[in-house]
């Protein structure tokens, strides 16, 4: 009898997936079929897998809702939410193929904005932000380490107590900038040392960490969005491998080979190129970083 009830239990079940599957047969874009119906196949199986009651769907379907009413043009909230489970890294993971050695890339994050100010090679990012000035240098070369030339750096980062400039309220702009590579792919800057900072908790998806018991700290790290003609646009940063956040990192953007040593300089050391620091302390890191190919992208368009 219970065989009979559950066998029962799993054929309808299993028949509604296979109807619902199947209503998306006839759509005549390959690539939207396989995208619906495999979602389908996924979203049915974990409903079955975890015997999601009608109070559980509820109280997603709120968290989707209140999701939706915080976000507007300045707050993503699906984007976040996208971070913390892994899925825009996992994205980002499948879109980006290992290639060679090849620099890994990472999560784009909310706070990168067009137009940032140009800087020359070692001219400054901060733009008056706070934070303990920090010189960042390295080249740029193609998997077999030939020098790109003019390639476009963007960088941006938070100030020393976790806000980007598009968190003041006054609309300067600050801790951002892009530059151009040398004629050897070198490139340098003034920067800022990374400090640990919050994604935007606020909302439902802040709710949800706290309710997991998970933080929403994400590890001290500087962007870097790079392009060059016939290459692979990267966009990616580097982490502090002093920075206890390392292995918690809330949006799983951390890779190994992203983690750099920063070098403390005491107070009173010359500075690479002779600025005047005032006898403050100041930092260095080396990154170079090498392009893929533009071919190695996937391309899903149908
Ligand atoms: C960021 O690095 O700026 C970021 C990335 C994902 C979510 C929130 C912030
Ligand atoms: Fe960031």
């Amino acid at each position: 009898m219970t065989t009979d009830f559950h066998t029962e239990q799993s054929r309808r079940e299993q028949d509604l997936t296979d109807r619902v599957v199947a209503s998306f047969d006839s759509c005549t874009n390959p690539r939207l079929r396989l995208l619906m119906q495999s979602l389908v196949h996924h979203l049915h199986a974990f409903i079955r897998e975890v015997r999601l009651s009608e109070r559980e769907w509820q109280a997603a379907v709120e968290f989707l809702t209140a999701a939706g009413h915080i976000t507007d043009d300045r707050r993503q909230e699906f984007i976040l939410l996208s971070d913390v489970l892994g899925a825009s890294m996992q994205t980002v993971t499948v879109n980006n193929e290992a290639y060679g050695d090849a620099t890994e890339a990472t999560v784009f994050g909310p706070f990168f904005v067009e137009d940032a100010p140009e800087i020359a090679i070692g001219g400054d990012i901060s733009g008056g932000a706070a934070g303990e000035p920090c010189w960042v240098e390295g080249a740029v070369t193609d998997t077999f380490g030939n020098p790109v030339a003019g390639a476009r750096i963007e960088v941006w980062e938070a100030d020393e107590d976790g806000f980007y400039d598009v968190q003041y309220d006054d609309g300067r702009t600050a801790a951002r900038a892009h530059l151009f590579t040398d004629t050897e792919g070198r490139y340098a800057f003034w920067g800022l040392r990374p400090t640990p900072y919050p994604i935007p908790h606020d909302g439902p998806v802040g709710r949800m960490l706290e309710a997991t018991g998970r933080s929403p700290m994400r590890a001290s790290h500087l962007h870097f969005m790079v392009s060059a003609d016939d290459h692979r646009t990267l966009v990616t940063h580097i982490f502090d491998r002093t920075d206890a956040l390392i292995g918690s990192d809330t949006v799983f953007g951390v890779r190994d080979s992203l983690v750099k040593d920063f070098e403390s300089m005491p107070a009173g050391t010359p500075s690479p190129d002779g600025r005047d620091l005032d006898g403050a302390p100041w930092w260095r890191v080396r990154f170079d970083i090498r392009l893929a190919p533009a071919t190695t992208a996937i391309d899903t368009r149908h």
